[in-house]
């Protein structure tokens, strides 16, 4: 692809590639050599480079530290088959960043700079993209208010970076999800929709409560009622049930995922029925009671296609149908099918680099 414009680089000397255990990568752990920076002040980006990684230095009066104007993205750049690499939908990523940024109050970041400082990264690292199956570069740009001043309000100066790790499976086996019916993620008017920072914080309790009792993950129900499924833990949440694909409908209180729309695009791509509706815990209830077979997954950038082996709901628990022949599985070896270009990529979804 032709880049727009040059990023300048400062290559590292010392690479630690030749040190790096590809075949034991804890996710987000083990960071590649470098990384993007970028400085927002004076109504302006500054600066725009790319550095051997490094420790920031920080005032401890950065505003982000203390009010949580903080914003990530996490996406994904693959080895394909012929040796390029691609990343997987930059652009919607791009989207969503800075729609969520604009729910923070913080500057969105000009695609040219987004998408150019992504290019050159990941062509710089791209030795570190793994050659295993299941293996990505995980790509997460991210932005934080960076004035010092404890005064509460919106920063003038921010932040924004991109680091890259190379990654495996995120959940290596089926997940045991819980039914949420205490706590919730996000409430309507919220920030629920917005991928910052506090979103994932304010969800670590409840999670790990979740954990205490025996389970992986919870998953989310509406503020109000407590009975409309909304996403969980770290992915959206999807069902297959009379071989029609539900998930819930795209509200502010929900994550607009990037694998839940790929998915739900290849699925009408299929002929298969789609619904985006909400779908409620006692349907969920009602259909594993009656015996029907109900696929249940999960879908995130890191965890693609994160099958759930078992629901609780209240004191009541159900399994889900994971055997191999499952239809859920057929989503998460044709997305990797067209990620790697064994499979045409008819929707543009590869940015190669
Ligand atoms: C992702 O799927 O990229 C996420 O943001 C989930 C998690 C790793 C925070």
């Amino acid at each position: 692809m032709e880049t727009a414009f040059a990023i300048p680089i400062r290559r590292t000397t010392k690479s630690r590639l030749d040190q790096t255990r590809f075949d034991r990568l804890a996710f987000g752990k083990e960071p590649t050599d470098h990384l993007f920076i970028s400085e927002f002040a004076g109504n302006e980006w500054r600066d725009p480079r790319i550095e051997p990684f490094h420790d920031l230095r920080l005032s401890p009066f950065a505003l982000a530290l203390h009010y949580g104007q903080t914003v990530f993205e996490g996406m994904k750049a693959f080895r394909m088959e012929d040796g390029r690499i691609s990343i997987f939908r930059p652009d919607k990523h791009h989207e969503r960043f800075n729609r969520s940024l604009e729910r923070m109050c913080m500057p969105a970041v000009p695609s040219e700079i987004f998408l150019q400082a992504l290019h050159e990264l990941v062509d710089l690292d791209r030795d570190w993209a793994p050659t295993q199956p299941e293996g990505a570069l995980y790509l997460r740009p991210f932005m934080f208010a960076s004035e010092a001043r404890l005064g509460v309000k919106v920063a003038d100066e921010y932040i924004f970076m991109i680091v890259a790790t190379p990654v495996a499976q995120y959940y290596a086996n089926p997940l045991r999800v819980k039914v949420e019916l205490e706590y919730v993620r996000a409430a309507e008017g919220g920030t629920g929709y917005a991928k910052c920072g506090g979103n994932y914080g304010a969800a670590f309790y409840p999670t790990q409560q979740a954990r205490a009792e025996g389970f992986d993950q919870v998953l989310w129900t509406d503020s109000r009622h407590h009975e409309f499924i909304e996403e969980s833990g770290t992915m959206n949440a999807m069902f297959i049930i009379d071989d029609t694909l539900i998930t819930p409908l795209l509200t502010p209180t929900l994550l607009d995922g990037v694998t839940r729309d790929s998915i739900l695009t290849l699925a009408r791509q299929r002929g298969m029925a789609t619904e985006e509706r909400s779908i409620s815990w006692k349907e969920l209830q009602a259909a594993l009671r009656g015996g029907k077979r109900v696929e249940a997954f999960g879908a995130g950038t890191a965890a693609v296609v994160a099958p759930i082996e078992w629901i609780q709901i209240g004191s009541e628990g159900f399994g889900c149908y994971t055997n191999d022949d499952a239809v859920m599985y057929s989503f998460k070896r044709e997305l990797h099918a067209i990620r790697t270009g064994s499979q045409p990529d008819i929707h543009g979804w590869n940015y190669v680099v």
